[in-house]
């Protein structure tokens, strides 16, 4: 768990690819304009508990930290008619359906999911120049979980699928160490007979210029973004600290 030197220096090489990469945007800003946003969540969720939270066939999950989305905080839906089209970004597709699959429908060729994330989300980062096409809104996405490698930083830490049980907030305090920020970390809430919780997404807050920050609440953040991609009855929530569960492999209790 203790995380080793090595982990600085990789650090040191992310932040140096990363903010070589950053240029300055500014932006017109109106307080009241309906699809203002001030930061993104890039959330990774655990394919093996998005199976668990489903009633639906999902057979073998991928065993690493995938996509589910890169998300602007306060606003969705903002432009309904800008149409999800994937031939724009099919030069992404071997790298989307990698890192970005639709854990619980695997058939290669449906793009339901990443629909839903660019009507949902995408076409609201989009008033941001970075991000203002298909092709920049997920190619930026892919750019941003590669240079954030959260896979292997975990396994770096020591934080590995287990049959034990983590403490929630050794989690949390590996990963501010090796990034330097506080992420969000949401769990699927104890089932009955069952006393821990299950980890099941980590969110890493950015600003519009895409650089790292705090996800910390600030002034009016307070604002939860419903997820409406329905994966079954039940929901994550943000974690307590208190014990939870990282499992390898799907276990269904009914
Ligand atoms: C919505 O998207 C369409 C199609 O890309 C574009 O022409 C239009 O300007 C967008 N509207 C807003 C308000 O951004
Ligand atoms: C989808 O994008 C491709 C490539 O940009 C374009 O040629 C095609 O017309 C688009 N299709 C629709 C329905 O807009
Ligand atoms: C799925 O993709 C394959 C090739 O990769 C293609 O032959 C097939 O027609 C596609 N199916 C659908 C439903 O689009
Ligand atoms: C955290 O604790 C609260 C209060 O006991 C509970 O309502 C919530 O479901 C718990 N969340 C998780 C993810 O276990
Ligand atoms: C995040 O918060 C910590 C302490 O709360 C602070 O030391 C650090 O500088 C912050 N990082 C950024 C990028 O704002």
């Amino acid at each position: 768990m203790k995380p080793a030197t090595g982990h600085y220096l990789i650090l040191g090489c992310f932040c140096l690819a990363f903010c070589s990469g950053c240029t300055s945007y500014k932006f017109l800003e109106s307080e009241h304009h309906p699809h203002t946003w001030k930061k993104l969540f890039l959330v990774h969720h655990w394919p093996v508990t998005v199976c668990k939270m489903s009633e639906n066939d999902c057979k073998d999950p991928p065993q690493y930290w995938t996509i589910h989305g890169l998300w602007p905080d306060k606003v969705d839906e903002c432009n309904r008619t800008w149409h999800f089209n994937v031939t724009e970004i099919k030069d992404l597709l071997p790298d989307m359906r990698q890192y970005w699959p639709d854990v619980l429908h695997s058939s290669p060729n449906r793009t339901q999911f990443w629909k839903h994330e660019w009507d949902k989300h995408g076409t609201c980062a989009a008033t941001v120049e970075p991000l203002n096409s298909q092709k920049k809104y997920f190619g930026r996405t892919l750019d941003l979980y590669q240079k954030l490698d959260l896979n292997s930083c975990l396994l770096k830490v020591g934080i590995k699928p287990s049959s034990t049980y983590y403490q929630m907030t050794a989690i949390k305090e590996a990963l501010t160490s090796v990034y330097g920020v506080t992420p969000k970390v949401q769990c699927l809430p104890p089932e009955e007979g069952e006393e821990v919780q299950t980890i099941g997404q980590i969110e890493f807050c950015f600003t519009k210029e895409l650089e790292l920050r705090n996800c910390t609440n600030s002034e009016a953040d307070s604002y939860v973004m419903p997820n409406n991609w329905n994966f079954g009855p039940e929901e994550l929530s943000v974690c307590n600290d208190t014990l939870t569960y990282y499992p390898a492999q799907v276990q269904f209790y009914n």
